[in-house]
């Protein structure tokens, strides 16, 4: 579904991604781990065309996006929740899901009645502004407005990051369900979370990826040599 290919990507001078080369298969989630700073969101948002790269190639469903626009990608397929939410704090909950349904191919209609099912808290929220809501459903709200969107792949950034442990149980559900019809790249530093949905892992240090395998065999050493501080 997502191959990256030698990816280089720099901030002027200072390079961030050293070469990062991976692979996301069609039906698969892929937990990519690293410390603070190691390039996980340079990453993500170098697949999104956030960020041009210097070197490499991205690959989507076998296609060359590496020069293409955000949008065009959000168009194909790659849903992107960012590190941090960042939903529109002035816009109300159907609003922010709205901007979601603008992503899709084919263009804006209606939001789909199956994001309420997995997320049946928004529903009483629509009329909300996003900035009120608290960390957790606006965490939930950045995810559907992904879904909304229906992507193909879902690139997610620490989606537990800050949130209480009820939310992140429900967004757990959430994914284990979704993972059926989306393939899924997830930063995590949640080790559990993390362990529990994904099929394989990626460590990635100083902006290489220095172990990957199947989540099944990452091993403690592993996590003790990249993951622990
Ligand atoms: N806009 C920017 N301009 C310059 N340097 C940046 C910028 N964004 C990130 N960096 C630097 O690039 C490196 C990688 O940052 P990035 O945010 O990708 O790391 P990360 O692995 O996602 O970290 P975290 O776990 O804290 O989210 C860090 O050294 C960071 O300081
Ligand atoms: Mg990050």
């Amino acid at each position: 579904m997502l191959s990256i290919e030698g990816l280089e990507v720099a901030y002027g001078e200072s390079l961030v991604l050293r070469g990062v080369t991976l692979h996301v298969p069609e039906g698969r989630v892929v937990c990519l781990m690293g410390r603070n700073g190691v390039g996980k969101t340079t990453l993500l948002k170098s697949i999104m065309g956030l960020l041009a790269p210097r070197r490499g190639r991205v690959l989507f469903a076998g296609e060359d996006i590496t020069r293409q626009a955000p949008d065009g990608r959000a168009r194909r397929g790659i849903g992107y929740v960012p590190q941090g939410r960042e939903i529109f704090p002035h816009l109300t909950v159907r609003e922010n899901l709205q901007v979601g349904v603008l992503g899709a191919a084919g263009g804006g209609r209606e939001i789909p009645e199956h994001v309420f099912e997995l997320f049946p808290r928004l529903k009483t929220l629509l009329h909300r502004k996003g900035g009120v809501l608290s960390g957790g459903e606006q965490q939930q709200l950045a995810i559907a407005r992904a879904l909304v969107a229906r992507p193909r792949l879902l690139l997610l950034d620490e989606p537990t990051e800050g949130i209480q442990p009820s939310v992140i149980q429900q967004i757990e559900e959430v994914i284990a369900r979704i993972k059926a019809h989306v393939s899924i790249l997830l930063v995590e530093q949640y080790l559990e979370f993390a362990w529990r949905l994904a099929d394989s892992y990626a460590v990635m240090q100083k902006g290489a990826i220095v172990s990957e395998g199947s989540t099944e065999a990452l091993r403690s050493d592993v996590v003790k040599r990249h993951l622990t501080v």
